[in-house]
């Protein structure tokens, strides 16, 4: 069987909904009023901003008026990260983090310190996660944020982020707590009442929705010093004329991917687990990375072939229309190996040697079947080519 396509980085990007796409352009030939403006036009582009508020609210549970739009989760967590720190920052100087967050994470942390803050960055044990207890001890009095994503989007593993937030009430509950969900919203259970979350990023991209569009769940209550000043949409916090065709096609695709969220997390676990089994038996030299397979998001994995070039693996793969990564993908360009991977402390040829293959319910079984007959018989040639001895 010759499958066209089989596309396994559905955490670098996914495939839009057809139908989205079609209601985006629609609304951008039809419904392309500006919010703000006081006609009829208007009040169409306001009723898209109130219908996507009240799905995404409705999907987390909260109010509509804690919802704000963003390009995406870049802004997302650039807004919470420095927008609480810098409107906190009377309260203290101190921050964390952990060491396996996305660059657009760990990059206005970076900022941060250059800004006179003090940031500690956890080190994950060797599956990727972050003990509530090693975040219980790196706090301090000086404590006014914590930031740890849900899902890694390298290796797959899920942080006990009700467990953290229940360390940070305990201490202090002032102490601001952000997660990145970009990587888990709609796939797995989010609640930030019920999990403690005060601050949460999403971007629409990730679950076959629009790009260059996101959002924030923003508790009442809580400030930020925003990152741009314009007029006062999303009450201030995040200016400019609102992208109404990206926002609603956001809403209406996190719609799709929520409905039977279960169902659909479950057939991808017993995929994940039949894909890594599978490889496992006919190359029992490889090496799963992080997570066992019955732990992590159900979506991601990550596998390393030692003595073969992720890169090499990756190309092979693409001869035969399976698509995957060999890190997070604004790292794959980059000549340096994946921090994640270096943080859970893999040796060179594990490091070199890496594979991320992110699934997605959109995948059918029998791409999935085809992606892993090839996977073993890709790894086997190369195997055969390189002479490993394995
Ligand atoms: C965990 C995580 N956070 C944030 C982002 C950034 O999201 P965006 O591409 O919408 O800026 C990504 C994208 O890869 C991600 O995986």
């Amino acid at each position: 069987m010759r499958t066209n396509e089989v596309y396994l980085d559905n955490s670098a990007t996914t495939r839009p909904y057809p139908e989205i796409s079609k209601e985006v352009q629609r609304i951008m030939l039809e419904e392309y009023g500006n919010p703000s403006s006081l006609h009829r036009r208007g009040s169409e582009g306001e009723r898209l901003l109130q219908s996507s508020r009240q799905i995404l609210a409705e999907i987390l549970d909260v109010s509509d008026n804690e919802i704000i739009f963003t390009s995406g989760g870049t802004e997302s967590n650039n807004m919470a990260i420095l927008g609480v720190a810098r409107r906190y920052k009377k309260r203290g100087n101190h921050l964390i983090t952990t060491s396996i967050e996305h660059s657009s994470v760990l990059e206005p942390f970076n900022q941060l310190e250059k800004e006179g803050f003090e940031v500690t960055y956890l080190i994950p044990d060797n599956k990727g996660i972050v003990s509530p207890e090693k975040v219980a001890e790196a706090l301090t009095s000086r404590t006014i944020l914590v930031s740890i994503m849900h899902v890694n989007n390298e290796i797959g593993s899920i942080q006990p982020i009700s467990q953290i937030s229940a360390a940070l009430q305990g201490r202090n509950p002032d102490i601001v707590f952000h997660v990145d969900a970009v990587q888990s919203f709609t796939k797995l259970p989010l609640s930030p009442n019920d999990q403690g979350i005060d601050i949460l990023s999403i971007s629409a991209h990730k679950f076959h929705g629009p790009k260059g569009v996101g959002a924030l769940y923003l508790r009442e209550g809580i400030l930020l010093e925003p990152l741009t000043r314009g007029g006062g949409h999303e009450k201030g916090l995040r200016p400019g004329t609102e992208n109404t065709p990206g926002i609603w096609g956001m809403a209406l695709a996190a719609k799709l991917s929520y409905e039977n969220r279960k169902e659909k997390m479950e057939i991808l676990q017993s995929l994940k687990e039949r894909f890594i089994t599978s490889l496992e038996r006919e190359h029992p030299w490889i090496r799963l990375n992080g997570p066992g397979k019955e732990e992590g998001a159900p979506h991601i994995f990550n596998i390393s072939f030692p003595g073969l070039k992720g890169e090499v693996v990756l190309h092979a793969l693409e001869e035969h229309g399976i698509y995957v990564s060999t890190g997070s993908a604004c790292h794959s360009n980059a000549n340096s190996p994946s921090h994640v991977l270096q943080a859970i402390k893999l040796d060179k040829e594990s490091l070199e040697g890496a594979i991320r293959f992110s699934l997605s319910h959109l995948n059918t079984r029998e791409e999935i079947e085809y992606a892993i007959t090839k996977t073993i018989s890709v790894v086997s040639g190369l195997k055969k080519f390189f002479q490993l001895t394995r």
